[in-house]
């Protein structure tokens, strides 16, 4: 099946593949995979505490190129987004920009379903540093 110049372009040149340490309390991270295919996607994001603008996003994908590229492709698109723009991001946009063929669809959810974890698990951290107590009783 034929590649977009773009899924090609991200497959060859992925940008921010990388981890950040977990831990951090302004590191979000979403680690998702995909049931039709068993490929497995990681997205970190970092977010600036005091004005919640997600300054840096790293990836690791262990599938195919739709995937990779996908996941590439919302690390650049996060970056400079406040977590809720970010919630706004949509597996659709991902496939329009890519141009990828419906069997590939899934591989853009991927994408999708790990950027919401990301948020996710930051969000669970920000809430867990406010009232703890009352919430781990
Ligand atoms: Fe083989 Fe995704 S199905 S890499
Ligand atoms: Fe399964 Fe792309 S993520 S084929």
């Amino acid at each position: 099946m034929p590649y977009s110049d773009k899924v090609l372009d991200h497959y060859s040149n992925p940008r921010n593949v990388g981890s950040f340490d977990a831990k951090d309390p302004t590191v979000g991270t979403g680690l998702v995979g995909a049931p039709e295919c068993g490929d497995v996607m990681k997205l970190q994001i970092k977010v600036n505490p005091d004005t919640g603008v997600i300054e840096d996003a790293k990836f690791k994908t262990f599938g195919c190129g739709s995937a990779i590229a996908s996941s590439s492709l919302a690390t650049e698109w996060l970056k400079g987004k406040t977590v809720d723009e970010a919630l706004a991001i949509k597996n659709t946009e991902i496939v329009e920009e890519l141009a990828l063929p419906p069997v590939k669809v899934h591989c853009s959810v991927l994408a999708e379903d790990a950027i919401k974890a990301a948020l996710k698990n930051y969000q669970d951290k920000q809430d867990a540093g406010d009232g703890a107590e009352s919430r781990r009783a």
